[in-house]
Formats: C-alpha cells, structure tokens, sequence
C-alpha cells in the first residue's frame, strides 16, 4: 500500500514511517521540518520520497496526495502552551492546513484519512477516565485546533464519503521526542535534564497527571486504524488507561539514574489541564487496540534510549 505521512519527520510520524518501511508499504513523508528533523528518517531515507514542503501549501499537499492510499496526517503545531501564546500560527497550521490536507485527499481519491487528534479537545473535565461520548470542552487554542480537525473529518466523510478516522492520542513519550524546546514534550525535558546533571522544572505542585502512552502502542494503532475496515468517521482515545503524575515520573527517572532528581517547582502553566486518563475501550472494540508496553517499561526504554543519544 502507498501512505502518505504528513509530519513524517517528526516524533511521531518517523516512528509510525519506520515500521511502515519495515512491512513492505511505499511511504511518502511530507514535512517542513519546523520541528521534525531529516535524522529521524535516517534508517529509511532511501527507500522513502521525502518531500519538505508545508501543508498550508494546497499544490506541496496535492502533489503529496496523488496515488496515496492511506494519509496519516500528523503534521501540526504540537505545543498547548504556544498556541496560548500564538493563536493565529496554531491556527493556520492545525486548522487550515487539515483542512487543506481533507481536499487534496478527497480529490485524490484516497481509501482513507487517519487524523492525529489529541485528548486536549476533552478539556479539564473532572470525570475520569475521559470516553467518547463525553463533550469536547477545549480550554486552550490547540485543543480547539484539534477538535476542529476532527469536525472537518466528520463532515468531509458525510458529505463527500471521505473515509475518516480521528485517534486522541494521550501524551505520547519516546525515543526521537525533540527535548529541544521548552515546549516540548514533559518526559522527554525530564529525561535530559537528569542525564545531564540538571533540575528539571515542574510546573505547579507535581501532581497533576498524565495517561503517558510509549510510542510503540501509537505506532501499531496508527496501521490498525489505516487497516481496519468499516470504521470510517470513528472517533478514538489512544492511551495506556492508566495515570501517571508527574511527581511519580521523576521517582522512576531518579531509579533508573541512581540520583535524587531535585526538581524546581514553578508557577503551574497557563491552558493546562490538571488531569487526563483516556477510557480505552472504544479504541480495542474498534480496531482491537492493546497497549503492549506499559508506562514503567516505556519510560525504562525512553531513559535508555536517550543515555545512548548522549
Ligand atoms: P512533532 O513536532 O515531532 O511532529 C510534528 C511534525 O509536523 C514535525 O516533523 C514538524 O516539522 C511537522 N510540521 C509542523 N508544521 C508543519 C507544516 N505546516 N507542514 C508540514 N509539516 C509540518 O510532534 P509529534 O509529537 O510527533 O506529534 C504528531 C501529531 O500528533 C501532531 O498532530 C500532534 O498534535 C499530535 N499529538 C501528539 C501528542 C503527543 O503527546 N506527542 C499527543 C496528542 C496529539
Ligand atoms: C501533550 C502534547 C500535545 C498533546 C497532548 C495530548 C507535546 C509537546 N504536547 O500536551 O501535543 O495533544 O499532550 O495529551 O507533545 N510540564 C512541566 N515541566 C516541563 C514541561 C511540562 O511540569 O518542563 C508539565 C506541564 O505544565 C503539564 C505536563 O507537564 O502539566 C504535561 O505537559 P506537556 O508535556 O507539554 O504535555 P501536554 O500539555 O499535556
């Protein structure tokens, strides 16, 4: 099967790009490279087609499009606190640019569009875990990017039969999460900063938690979600079902580093939500989704993997 692989050279997609490659499917990755990075794609580059181009670029998204059978589209602005601080961007990315990735899709014909959404669309909700049928109630402008994706998708299915399917990925943790900014993902910023010998930086008490998915369930559910047949327009969590606090993480890292890890406690950070635990039985029902690793495990293989980086 030919995919396309919008953010293929990101965190999540070069993982999901990887075992494509290694099943035997064509790839073609589309990417900017705002975030992702070639290197990620080292170990596949030749037998891919890379294309650096931008999905707010409707001739880079249509050219990508063309003899596709599946997109999985993850290229986005990932960060919840800079969309606090840029709207507009976050927008324009996340937003016109699905939209411009639905209309190519849908003038190529392809069989079917899986959307990474995110369990930020559900809000600070105090019900947990969070499921499907809970109303989406986005507190920041990603989550409302994201939930906007998601009602694109529904209504390019119904009206014009675009098969679409939308995962709420849970925060996601691995190997190949950028640690480079401070907006990125929390594990991956813990993780450096005790190899490294620094403080990591907690923002509020600690406390509040997080259903930290390792990458390898997301990348199995990616291809069970392309592959499944019959669920187009579903809309699915993707977690582990658990909850981690961030207090409970740098225990952990402290084991595996053998140090006490002397956090920095600052002001909690503004757009956030205290706590997210994804219900996933919608996710095993409709295309048999299992959590294989589970978060210690994951974190363990994260650690290692990031020490050998060093
Ligand atoms: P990432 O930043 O590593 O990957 C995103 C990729 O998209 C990058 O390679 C970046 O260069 C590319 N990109 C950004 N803007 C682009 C544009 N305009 N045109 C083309 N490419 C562009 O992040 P990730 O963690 O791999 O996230 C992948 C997807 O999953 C995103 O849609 C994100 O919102 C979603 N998601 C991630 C998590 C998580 O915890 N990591 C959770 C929920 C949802
Ligand atoms: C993450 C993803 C987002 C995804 C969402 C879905 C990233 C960068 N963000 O958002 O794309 O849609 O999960 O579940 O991948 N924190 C600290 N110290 C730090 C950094 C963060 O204490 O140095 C705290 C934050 O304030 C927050 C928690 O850790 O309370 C998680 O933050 P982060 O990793 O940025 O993830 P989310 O905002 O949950």
């Amino acid at each position: 099967m030919r995919y396309l692989v919008t953010g293929g050279a990101g965190f999540i997609g070069s993982n999901t790009v990887d075992e494509l490659v290694r099943r035997g499917h064509s790839v073609t990755v589309l990417d900017d490279l705002s975030a992702g990075k070639e290197a990620n794609l080292a170990g596949v580059r030749e037998r891919i087609t890379f294309i650096q181009g931008t999905i707010t670029d409707r001739e880079a998204i249509e050219k990508a499009c063309r003899g596709a059978d599946y997109v999985l589209h993850l290229a986005a602005r990932t960060s919840v606190p800079r969309s606090v601080k840029q709207p507009l961007e976050t927008n324009q990315i996340n937003v016109d640019g699905t939209l411009n990735v639905l209309v190519a899709a849908r003038d190529a014909g392809v069989r079917r569009v899986v959307f990474a959404s995110s369990s930020s669309v559900y809000g600070d909700t105090p019900t947990l875990p969070k499921h499907e049928g809970m109303p989406p109630a986005p507190i920041s402008p990603y989550g409302v990017s994201k939930l906007v994706g998601e009602l694109y998708g529904g209504v390019f299915h119904r009206t014009y039969g675009l098969d679409f399917v939308a995962l709420r990925y849970f925060n996601v943790f691995g190997p190949r999460q950028d640690p480079g900014s401070p907006y990125s993902g929390v594990l991956s910023l813990f993780i450096t900063a005790m190899r490294d010998g620094g403080q990591p930086s907690v923002f509020g008490d600690g406390e509040q938690s997080r259903d930290f998915t390792f990458i390898q369930n997301v990348v199995i559910a990616n291809l069970q979600a392309c592959e499944t047949p019959g669920i187009a327009g579903r809309v699915v969590n993707l977690g582990t079902g658990g909850r981690y606090t961030l207090n409970y993480t740098l225990r952990l890292l402290e084991e595996f580093a053998g140090r006490p890890a002397k956090p920095k406690y600052d002001a909690p950070r503004e757009g956030d939500i205290r706590d997210s635990q994804a219900d996933i039985s919608l996710a095993t029902q409709t295309f048999g989704y299992k959590p294989h690793v589970n978060f210690e495990e994951g974190l363990r293989r994260t650690w290692d993997w990031y020490c050998s980086q060093h």
